[in-house]
């Protein structure tokens, strides 16, 4: 073989092995702020399907405070990773969050909560990932809607529970998308009732709720809101659990993960009557791929992408789930 023909050969091994060591060598975390919901769990899922994919190793890290948010980077600097996703426990941690990944000399990019400054504002510069926020809190609204429609209920006389968590924006947004269509379809805006929650789990959101449904024993039909399944669902358990029946209760909820999907299995039907699925694929699969990309091949990820969801009711559910690829 020619000299100059070896060289070329000799060059090219060199680079598909510089290649395949780089994707060997990537290490990425995926911090979560709630590694029991269900949401979550299927978005390391499907970052663990592009790791698998690509060949890098992708660390999942649960991290429910700030303290642990902080040791969570700091572990992942020690152990060499380039980057991290992020779902924080508390936007407001953002600034510290930001320098935090600089001193470790770690890429950053979050999912579902943006992170915002000292002065509330989003912080920009951080590539992020989140639902339509707005337009699905609409969509949990229209499907309320044409539900007590459809069951010939006087609006005037429907309470809605809005379990509510105003530290975290997206939530503020889903929660008024809802509520702005409820009110633009005749829903009395004092019927509109709020049921603050102190943590994003089913039980606080029990609580929450029932403290409503307490202070109004003239109401006779429900309808709930909130931040996610999570949320609905314990709003429906406070009806359950006051012996309110299920026929008198429509719960719209936003995610689809298993927790929603447990309900629609259920034998008959209960008052959670639908949701808003969401995609965890996006948001796992994708958010890791575009971390990837930035570190193996300097590929910045959209500094903002939304994603959108679809109404799934008890009927259509697996369809749904199978169009969004997410089964
Ligand atoms: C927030 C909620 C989660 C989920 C995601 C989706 O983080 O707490 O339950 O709805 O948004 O982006």
């Amino acid at each position: 073989m020619k000299l100059w023909k070896q060289a070329i050969l000799a060059g090219a091994a060199l680079l598909v092995a510089v290649g395949a060591a780089s994707a060997q060598d990537v290490k990425i975390g995926f911090v979560v702020k709630q590694p029991e919901e269900p949401w979550f769990q299927d978005e390391w899922k499907f970052a663990q399907e592009a790791a698998k994919e690509k060949g890098f190793t992708l660390v999942e890290i649960g991290a429910e405070d700030g303290e642990k948010v902080q040791a969570a980077i700091d572990n992942l600097g020690a152990q060499g990773a380039q980057g991290f996703i992020i779902c924080t426990p508390d936007v407001k941690l953002g600034p510290g969050i930001v320098a935090k990944a600089m001193a470790n000399d770690l890429k950053l990019m979050t999912v579902d909560d943006r992170l915002v400054d000292n002065a509330g504002n989003p912080i920009e510069d951080v590539p992020h990932m989140g639902i339509s926020a707005t337009k699905i809190g609409e969509t949990v609204g229209q499907a309320i809607v044409d539900e007590v429609k459809k069951r010939g209920w006087d609006m005037a006389s429907v309470g809605a529970i809005k379990v509510s968590y105003d530290q975290l924006p997206t939530a503020v947004d889903r929660v008024a998308g809802a509520t702005s269509v409820l009110e633009a379809n005749g829903f009395p805006a004092a019927n509109i009732f709020n049921a603050p929650q102190a943590k994003t789990d089913t039980e606080v959101a029990l609580n929450a709720a029932t403290t409503v449904i307490n202070a109004h024993p003239e109401i006779q039909h429900w309808v709930a809101v909130g931040l996610n399944d999570e949320a609905v669902l314990g709003a429906v358990r406070a009806t359950e659990s006051v012996g309110i029946p299920a026929a008198n209760v429509v719960g719209v909820g936003i995610g689809g993960a298993e927790s929603a999907i447990n309900e629609f299995k259920k034998p008959s039907e209960t008052g959670f009557f639908g949701t808003v699925i969401i995609s965890p694929k996006r948001h796992g699969y994708e958010t890791a791929l575009n971390m990837y990309e930035w570190i193996a091949n300097d590929a910045e990820p959209e500094k903002l992408i939304l994603t959108s969801g679809q109404l799934a009711t008890r009927g259509d559910y697996e369809q749904v789930r199978k169009d969004l690829g997410i089964e």
